[in-house]
């Protein structure tokens, strides 16, 4: 065991890792080899990396792959996405290519607004509260208009700003509820300064009002956005006539019954429902981090809106009736396409290009249908040839990797696999056939 270390962030990059080998690593040289492999050998270009975080020791690389024939609103596109799982970007693709000739996939941005609260404790008369808070609400706002000029001159700013009596769910809770229009940026600092400029406005009128007293003990807890945004919300669908869905084996009729209860499923069982959402997020996070967003503000958003009825339920729905298949989905994103790693990141900049540099309400569509359609490709497997068959082809190469396959056996086991199915043993007994 190492013994703690103070001052740590303030030592050079290779004193870090120096100090790292000698505590952690098993063996310090090699160690320190695997690091400097991922290092960028554009010495600007990797500063850039190394000043993203703190302590940077290397650079932690995912592929970035691309899903192309997307047909959204009648515009297609090429998405990228960056993800590690084998079968994600190819399950894309072929959600893809099937909508392509059926009128491909139409998405709209349903809302577009934003919030956060100030926290508050105050145990004197509500009503006192209101009074006070309906006085200096004026003054709270233009407090803040210097915060937000330049976003007012694009058309966003504050919404509104309420007062919300939360003491039925805990003695002296009330909170500074304010709804935000931040356009193309994901907003987080913009709502969190805003926030923190309301909360520090408040105390200040308090300490002069008449209303307040020292014995109500108003205090502000936190100031902080929230990344439950479910009036952000998104929506994308694809809908052809039945008759067009018909599978090897299996009627359009057959397919889309089959296909919908396995919605209705996920609509009903948490236990499914998790693992169909997990399948959308596939499609989702991977456009979200290819385009430098916080994926782990919309994982939590969209989690929290699955269960908005208090039951955890199917991002996604499917009907069928008079001859028709619909499936859509409809979430929250609070996303960005200015700001943040958006302008900074080379790979993000280029994904961005690739895309046509949509704004915030086309990105938002963007990712819901990377979703739906990740939703359809694991759904269409699963209540047909089941997910193996195609996820274990994929992931085929990971295999020969780790039983460090040379490129001809790969080829061969490739081949070979076009008609076996995939496991590790069969991958192991493959190549040991061709080993000498
Ligand atoms: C695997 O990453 C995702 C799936 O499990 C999704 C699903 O079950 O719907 C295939």
């Amino acid at each position: 065991m190492s013994t703690p270390i103070s001052g740590f962030s303030k030592l050079s990059k290779s004193q870090k890792i120096s100090w790292l080998a000698e505590n952690y690593f098993n063996d310090a040289q090699a160690g320190i080899r695997v690091l400097q492999q991922y290092w960028n050998s554009d010495q600007k270009l990797q500063q850039l990396h190394d000043e993203f975080i703190e302590n940077t020791i290397s650079n932690y690389y995912l592929p970035l792959g691309v899903a192309p024939n997307f047909t959204i609103n009648g515009k297609m596109y090429a998405i990228p996405m960056a993800i590690e799982e084998s079968s994600v970007v190819a399950a894309a693709s072929n959600a893809a290519k099937f909508w392509l000739d059926k009128g491909g996939f139409k998405a709209k941005v349903i809302q577009s607004v934003k919030n956060g609260q100030v926290h508050l404790n105050f145990y004197g008369d509500s009503k006192r509260l209101e009074a006070f808070f309906n006085e200096v609400k004026p003054i709270l706002l233009a407090d803040c208009e210097s915060i937000t000029t330049n976003m007012r001159k694009r058309g966003g700013g504050i919404l509104d700003l309420e007062l919300r009596n939360k003491t039925q769910e805990l003695a002296g809770y009330y909170q500074l509820h304010a709804t935000f229009e931040t356009l193309d940026a994901m907003g987080a600092n913009f709502i969190n300064s805003c926030l923190e400029q309301f909360a520090s406005s408040l105390l200040r009128e308090a300490a002069k009002s008449t209303l307040i007293t020292e014995e109500d003990r108003l205090e502000v807890v936190m100031s902080i956005l929230s990344n439950y945004v479910p009036e952000c919300i998104v929506r994308a669908e694809v809908s052809c006539p039945v008759n067009e869905l018909a599978q090897a084996g299996m009627s359009g009729q057959e397919f889309a019954t089959k296909f919908a209860r396995a919605v209705q499923i996920a609509q009903t069982e948490v236990r499914r429902a998790v693992t169909h959402n997990k399948g959308i997020m596939n499609g989702i996070d991977a456009v979200v981090l290819a385009t430098g967003n916080d994926f782990r503000a919309v994982e939590a958003g969209v989690h929290a809106y699955a269960s908005k009825d208090g039951h955890y339920r199917s991002l996604t729905h499917a009907a069928v009736s008079d001859g028709v298949f619909r499936f859509w989905i409809e979430i929250p994103l609070a996303i960005g396409t200015v700001g943040g790693l958006t302008k900074l990141h080379p790979l993000v900049k280029l994904c961005f290009e690739m895309l046509g540099n949509p704004g915030a309400k086309e990105l938002m569509q963007i990712m819901a249908v990377a979703g739906l359609a990740l939703n359809f490709a694991a759904l269409r497997s699963l209540t047909t040839t089941g997910i193996q068959k195609g996820h274990m082809k994929m992931h085929l190469m990971n295999i020969l990797n780790q039983l460090e396959a040379t490129p001809q056996e790969k080829e061969a086991a490739i081949e070979h696999f076009k008609a076996n199915t995939v496991s590790h043993a069969a991958a192991v007994s493959f190549l040991e056939s061709l080993r000498p």
